[in-house]
This record gives C-alpha cells, structure tokens and sequence, in this order.
C-alpha cells in the first residue's frame, strides 16, 4: 500500500531531475569493517574508522588499489554489507531504510544483462519487479534510453551492443527506478580508452541533468579527477581515507582538460597522497 502510493507521488512528472526534497547528503563517521576469516584465523579489516561527508548532488570518486576497501564502502552504504562499527546516515535515515525507499542505484563493472531480452525490457525489469504500470515503464524507458543516447537500439539484444553500450544500458536500467543516490563500482574498468572517455562526457551530462549525487569508485586517478568533486584516496590493509582532494575544476568538463597544468597538479596530488602503496 505504501509503496505503490510512493510511486504515484512520482507519475505525472516529466522531469528527468528529481524534485522532492530527499536529502542525499551522506555523513560516515567511524566505520569499520571486518571479515571473520573462515578458518579462524586472524580477520580481515577491510575499513578502519572511516569519516567521510558526502554533500547532497556531489559527484565523489573513492580511489585506491584492488583491496583497499572501495567495493566494501559502497556495499556498505548501499546497505548490502553492515558496519562492524560506526554509523551511515544519509540525510538523517539509515542505509537500510534508504535502501527499501529504493533511492540506491547501483551499476557494476559487469553490468549482467539478459541476453533474451531486448535493450527495452532490460531497462524495462526493475519497474515490472516494483509494479509500476505499463504506461508509466514505457515512458521512463523511452526517457532514459535517450538520456543515455542509445534511443534507436531499445530493440536491439545485449549480444548486439559494444561493451561500452551494455554499460550504457546498465545506467539507463539504474535510473529508472529514479534513484537518489547512484552508486557505480568501476562501470568503465573494461572499456577501451575512446569508450571510455565518452562515457566520461556523457555521464557529467547525465549527472549535470539529474542532480543525483554519484559515488564512483574507480582505480584510475584520471579518472576520478575528470569526473569529480572530490576525489577519496583509499589506502590499504586496512583500508583507511588516506587523503581527501577538492577538484575545482570549471565545469563542464572538456577531454582537452586533461592538458592543462591544473589538471595534472591534481592528478599528481591526488597520487601523492597514497600511503604505503
Ligand atoms: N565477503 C568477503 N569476505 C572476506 N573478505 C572480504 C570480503 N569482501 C572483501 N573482502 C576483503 O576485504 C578487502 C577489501 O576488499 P574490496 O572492498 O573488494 O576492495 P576493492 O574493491 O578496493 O578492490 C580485501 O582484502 C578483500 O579480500
Ligand atoms: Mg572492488
């Protein structure tokens, strides 16, 4: 009953942005994560006393090498891995009722489509689970595959797209379901260098369009300075913030960026601030 009287709230709207006052602002303050290790030996400690804020609509890149943590971070946030100490709030509610209000929207390195099922009723799956009517998936779907610049292949299957084009559709999919927060896990890490960067371009446009605060975790430090606010350096064993840095770059963003000496001074800064790699 409540649910399906939340998502009336949203018919009517043809807005791509989200207008009600959810605040996605995400305050983290000493959380830890540990790993009982299976045969008794010593736990891993995949966090340790992290502190963190997350301004509402902030682009945030958390960086760092493989095992430092990033993937537990954002699983914890997303509510799929609990804090063995410390706490999440995200504009005054816990990760868990964030999470069943459905404002996470997480996409993954791989992005697991169904091979039977054409680009349209992938995007089309998470509204059929919630039940949203017909009408209203046929319109979002048509809206997010041209937010994502894939409009004239909703009929296509997975197995006829580029790698870069499945991650496209993984976004498309993730924001159907109109999310506050989207959490992405490395969703270009397999891409080639020319998919990649215009992914770069058109995600600043989607998230400049969409007003979502976007947590993005990658291991390229380019990366992160292109897309990002702020950029978290992650450190390893255990995984700690080792450094937070400001990216004041002009927005938006052109790929001729990366040229300048600004560009580089952060990309060289953010590199410095790792510990013990
Ligand atoms: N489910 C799990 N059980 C045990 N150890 C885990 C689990 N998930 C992650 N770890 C460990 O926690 C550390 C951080 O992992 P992860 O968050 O995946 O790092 P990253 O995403 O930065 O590569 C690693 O040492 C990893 O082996
Ligand atoms: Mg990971």
């Amino acid at each position: 009953m409540l649910r399906a009287a939340k998502i009336n709230e949203d018919f009517g709207s043809n807005m791509i942005s989200d207008t009600n006052e959810f605040n996605t602002g995400i305050i983290i303050e000493n959380l830890s994560v540990q790993f009982p290790d299976k045969n008794g030996g010593e736990h891993v400690e995949a966090l340790r006393n992290i502190n963190l804020e997350i301004k509402p609509g902030e682009f945030v890149s958390l960086v760092g090498p493989s095992g430092c943590g990033k993937t537990t971070l954002l699983r914890t946030i997303a509510d799929l891995q609990q804090p063995t100490s410390g706490t999440i709030s995200i504009g005054g509610l816990t990760p868990r009722e964030v999470r069943l209000q459905q404002k996470f929207g997480i996409v993954f390195q791989n992005p697991v489509l169904y091979e039977w099922r054409t680009v349209r009723r992938n995007v089309c799956m998470p509204m059929e689970i919630m039940g949203i009517p017909k009408k209203e998936r046929t319109k979002r779907v048509t809206q997010m595959l041209e937010l994502v610049g894939l409009y004239n292949f909703g009929k296509k299957h997975p197995h006829e797209l580029s790698g870069g084009m499945q991650q496209r559709v993984g976004i498309a999919r993730a924001l159907a379901l109109r999310p506050k927060i989207l959490l992405m896990d490395e969703p270009f890490s397999a891409l080639d260098e020319f998919t990649k960067e215009k992914l770069h371009l058109d995600l600043q446009n989607i998230w400049s369009k969409t007003k979502k605060t976007i947590i993005f975790v990658t291991h390229s430090i380019q990366e992160a300075v292109f897309l990002s606010d702020k950029v978290v350096v992650l450190s390893p064993h255990p995984g700690r913030v080792s450094a937070v840095v400001e990216i004041n770059l002009p927005r938006p963003r052109g790929l001729n960026i990366k040229d300048t000496m600004e560009f580089n001074s952060l990309v060289s800064k953010v590199r410095n601030s790792f510990e013990g790699v």
